[in-house]
C-alpha cells in the first residue's frame, strides 16, 4: 500500500513553465491515496489556472495572503500546518531564495515561513540560475534546515539550453515523496535503532546451602516488557534475568543468573551500552557462608546465617568512571514515601531516572500484569495512571528515547 494513502499535502506551485505538468502531479498524488490542497503563486497562474488545479484536487485552490474569506474559513498559519507535509512544485529560483532567507510577501511564501513541517522542494528553472552561486546557497540553506530537495533533472530545457534544472517527472515527485513517508515512518517506529541497551530483572537466589536459599517475589514481569519494548523500538538488548518463568522476548538476547554477584558480572560484560535499566529485585544480601552439604535440624536449635551485602548493581553501573551508559534507570520499590524515598534512591545510587512503585500490599505489584508508577529525575516526579506492564514498559521506553534524544 502507498505511504501516501491518507496523508494531506499541501502543495504550493510557483511560477516556471514546469507549471503545466501539475495537474498531472495531483493527478497521481490523488490516485496514491493523498487529499491535496493547493497554493498558487501569481506568476504560477500564468501557466496553470486555479480552476484546473480546484477541480483534479477536488479542493479550494489559495492564492491571496490577504482574503478575508479564506482567512475566515482557514488561516494560513492552519493551512501550512494542518498538511502531513508541504511540496513545492515547480520551486523557482525565486521561491527557493524567499525562503532560504525568511521572506514573506505572498501567502506560499508567508506558508513556508509559518510551516512546522520539512518542505520537499522540486526545483525547475534554467541551468544558469541553478548553477548560479546565490542559488546554491540557497539550496544549501535548505538542505541545512531540514528540506529536501528532489531533483532537478538534465534535459533540454523550453529555452532551448541543455543541463540540469529541469523538473523530475510528476511520477518521480510521487515515487520520492513515498520514500521519505516510509523512511520516516521507520524512523519513528523504531526510535533506538543503532542504539544498544542492557536491562536486569527478576529475582535473585542466594544460597543457603545446596538446597536452600533467600529470594524474593520479583516475578520479572516488568524487567521483561521493558527489554520487549526496547527491542521493539530498535535497541540491541541483553537482558541479564534471575530464575523466572518467562518466555525470551522477542529479539531479546537474555543471559541467566542465579545471584546478585553473577548478575553484576554478566552486566559489566554486557557493557558499554547506551541504556541501562536495572528492574531487577536483587536480593540485597547474601549468605556470608553457604554450607557445602544440606544444614540438618539438631540440638543447638535454628542455624544463624550470617549475612553479607550484595553489590549494588545499579549504584556500580552509575558510578561508572569510564564507559557509563548515556542514560541509567533504575527502579524503587517502595512500601512507604513513594516519592521522597525514590528521589533519595536517584541521589544516592546517581543513576538519571528512576521508575517508582508501591509494592504495599494491596498493589499486587509482585507477579501481577498490571503497575502504577512514578517517574522520578531530579527536577520532577509524575505518577503515571494504573495500566499492563506492557504499556508502562511502552511508555517508558518513548520517555528513554525523547531523553536520549536530548543528552
Ligand atoms: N539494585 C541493584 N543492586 C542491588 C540492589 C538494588 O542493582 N544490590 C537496583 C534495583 O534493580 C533497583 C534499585 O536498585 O533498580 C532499587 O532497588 P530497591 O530494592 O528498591 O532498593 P535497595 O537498594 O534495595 O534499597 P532499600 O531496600 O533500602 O529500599
Amino acid at each position: 500500500m502507498s505511504s501516501l494513502v491518507g496523508k494531506s499535502v499541501l502543495l504550493v506551485v510557483s511560477g516556471g513553465i514546469a507549471a503545466f505538468k501539475i495537474p498531472d502531479l495531483v493527478r497521481r498524488l490523488r490516485e496514491r491515496g493523498a487529499a491535496v490542497t493547493i497554493v498558487l503563486t501569481e506568476a504560477a497562474k500564468q501557466f496553470v489556472t486555479p480552476l484546473t488545479l480546484a477541480s483534479l484536487s477536488g479542493n479550494k485552490v489559495y492564492d491571496d495572503l490577504f482574503s478575508l474569506t479564506d482567512e475566515i474559513e482557514m488561516g494560513h498559519i492552519e493551512l501550512s500546518r494542518s498538511a502531513d507535509f508541504v511540496l513545492v512544485a515547480p520551486a523557482t529560483a525565486n521561491i527557493i531564495a524567499k525562503a532560504a532567507n525568511g521572506l514573506a510577501d505572498d501567502l506560499a511564501s508567508t506558508l513556508l515561513l509559518a510551516t512546522d513541517k520539512r518542505p520537499v522542494y522540486a526545483p525547475a528553472m534554467n541551468v544558469r540560475m541553478w548553477l548560479n552561486e546565490a542559488t546554491i546557497r540557497n539550496v544549501a540553506a535548505l538542505r541545512a534546515a531540514g528540506a529536501t530537495i528532489l531533483g532537478p533533472a538534465d534535459g533540454v530545457m523550453a529555452c532551448g539550453e541543455f543541463g540540469p534544472g529541469r523538473m523530475i517527472e510528476p511520477l518521480e515527485i510521487v515515487d520520492g515523496l513515498e520514500k521519505l513517508l516510509s523512511a520516516d515512518a521507520s524512523a519513528t517506529d523504531r526510535p533506538l535503532a543503532g542504539y544498544r541497551a542492557v536491562v536486569t530483572a527478576g529475582p535473585t537466589r542466594e544460597p543457603i546451602d545446596p538446597v536452600r536459599y533467600i529470594s524474593n517475589k520479583s516475578s520479572g514481569k516488568q524487567g521483561y516488557a521493558i527489554a520487549a519494548a526496547l527491542a521493539a523500538a530498535g535497541a540491541q538488548t541483553i537482558l541479564v534475568s534471575g530464575p523466572v518463568d518467562l518466555a525470551p522476548p522477542d529479539g531479546v538476547s537474555v543471559v541467566r543468573v542465579e545471584t546478585a554477584v553473577q548478575m553484576l558480572a554478566e552486566v559489566e560484560g554486557a557493557l558499554p551500552s547506551d541504556i541501562f535499566v536495572a528492574a531487577a529485585a536483587v536480593a540485597d544480601w547474601r549468605a556470608k557462608s553457604v554450607g557445602a552439604q544440606k544444614t540438618k535440624k539438631g540440638p543447638k536449635g535454628p542455624p544463624s546465617i550470617e549475612l553479607v551485602e550484595n553489590p549494588d548493581i545499579l549504584a556500580t553501573v552509575s558510578k561508572m568512571k569510564k564507559g557509563r551508559p548515556r542514560l541509567v534507570v533504575g527502579f524503587a520499590a517502595e512500601t512507604e514515601n513513594l516519592i521522597a524515598n525514590a528521589k533519595a534512591k536517584l541521589n544516592r545510587k546517581g543513576c538519571d531516572l528512576i521508575v517508582a512503585n508501591d509494592v504495599g500490599a494491596e498493589n499486587e505489584i509482585f507477579g501481577g500484569d498490571k503497575n502504577r508508577v512514578a517517574i522520578v529525575d531530579k527536577d520532577d516526579a509524575q505518577q503515571w495512571p494504573q495500566s499492563a506492564k506492557g504499556d508502562v514498559a511502552e511508555r517508558l521506553v518513548a520517555l528513554i528515547a525523547s531523553r536520549l534524544a536530548t543528552i
